[in-house]
């Protein structure tokens, strides 16, 4: 299936993501991160690679050269003190061009943008050969500066995804039988009031607006156990509300959800995607109910374990989890979609922009909302129970539902 000889699940496989010592670790997670790349794109056409299907999304080749050249901004030349691979930075640098213009720059061809992440590996991965892990430089601490590029590219596929998605051609996937499931836990958790310890300190994976762990106070609340699904959201949508995108009726009056160009029945009991802030906040204060905020989403996901990151092209269905069930009862939050918090993106008390400002600090503000937990389209590598993803409230390409709270 790829030209790689590793298919996109095989790229997940737990013996490429787990070895032995840190650097087989490192290269392991950069292996990983390529091979999942290449066998996503495998299947699409040049002519598709170089297209904009959205003002929103980048053209294809565009996210790949640019994972190229972060690698080499970072490894190859920060870390590893050699000269330019490439001599045209700015089309590569996200902060130049917005999104809609890049496919009238000047990109490199597929087969170059291909050619070109290969050479920056293999010189990054000698880079990663010679350099000293535990030296006193923070960027090099426990590989972390090796470990922020596996987990961008990742995050690149998640977004590369989003763009296929959007394509009105079909990406051909097959998705192994939805698992079944017939329990119907309690509707809502309670969980207490009190102080927790809201963040991290690590420094060895973490981004900097994860940073610094740090104690929150929340009152009592009551939480979903599981996230609206596409049944409930559709009581909403037939009282007035408005439906989610991909959303459509078929001339006999049922639902269809177009998922990667495949025109579906609408599955009743998946988590909703595709929502945006404002759709799901609609939702919730329909239902006398309101978006949980940031920190109570986090209090709630303490002991959450991982379930549908990078498994299947969607959500599993509602309920389909009860063994990643957090401390506090509560299902499905780390995987299946992104969910939306009332909560602006703001910094921790003592945050510090690390490695580079663009990161996390030039979008702190109320222009931002943030979302937790990660989508069936994101890797292990790239989310955990503190991470924080954000973007526009009116915003809904990305692989985003909800959960709905009430004060305790
Ligand atoms: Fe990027």
């Amino acid at each position: 299936m790829s030209c790689t000889g590793v298919t996109f699940s095989e790229a997940l496989r737990p013996s490429l993501l787990d070895p032995p010592d840190l650097k087989a670790g490192l290269a392991a997670g950069l292996a990983a991160a390529r091979a999942r790349t290449l066998a996503l794109l495998e299947p699409v056409p040049d002519e598709d690679l170089v297209a904009q299907h959205s003002p929103l999304m980048s053209p294809l080749v565009w996210d790949l050269a640019h994972v190229g050249f972060f690698e080499e901004l970072w490894l190859v030349r920060r870390v590893g003190g050699e000269a330019p691979l490439l001599d045209r930075d700015e089309l590569y640098d996200a902060f130049r061009h917005g999104r809609s213009e890049r496919a009238a720059l000047p990109l490199l061809t597929p087969r170059e943008a291909r050619d070109y992440v290969d050479r920056v590996r293999e010189r990054a991965l000698a880079v990663l050969e010679r350099v000293e892990l535990d030296a006193g430089d923070p960027l090099l601490r426990d590989g972390y500066v090796f470990a922020m590029i596996a987990q961008h590219e990742q995050q690149h596929v998640e977004t590369m995804l989003a763009t296929l998605n959007l394509r009105a051609a079909e990406y051909p996937f097959e998705d192994p039988a939805p698992p079944v499931t017939a329990r119907r836990p309690p509707p809502e958790q309670l969980v207490d009031g009190g102080t927790f310890l809201m963040g991290t300190d690590d420094r060895s994976r973490a981004y900097d607006n994860e940073r610094l762990r740090h104690e929150r106070h929340v009152d009592a609340f009551w939480i979903d156990t599981l996230p609206v699904t596409n049944g409930a959201y559709l009581e909403f949508v037939e009282a007035g509300g408005e439906p989610p995108q991909f959303w459509s009726r078929e001339a006999d009056g049922s639902l269809v959800r177009t998922r990667l160009g495949r025109r579906e029945r609408l599955p009743l009991d998946e988590p909703v995607q595709h929502v945006s802030w404002r759709q799901a906040d609609a939702f919730a204060r329909w239902a006398g109910r309101r978006l949980p905020t940031e920190a109570e989403w986090e209090k709630a996901a303490q002991g959450a374990r991982p379930g549908n990151l990078a498994e299947r092209f969607g959500p599993a269905p509602a309920g389909s989890d009860p063994d990643g069930a957090s401390d506090w009862g509560v299902e499905q939050l780390l995987g299946d979609v992104w969910e939306w918090t009332a909560s602006d993106f703001e910094p921790y008390p003592g945050f510090e922009a690390f490695p580079y400002a663009e990161y996390s600090e030039v979008f702190f503000g109320d222009g931002y909302k943030v979302l937790r937990g990660g989508s069936w389209a994101t890797h292990p590598a790239a989310t955990r129970v503190t991470f924080r993803n954000w973007d526009f409230p009116v915003r809904r390409q990305i692989f985003a539902g909800f959960r709905t709270a009430r004060d305790g």
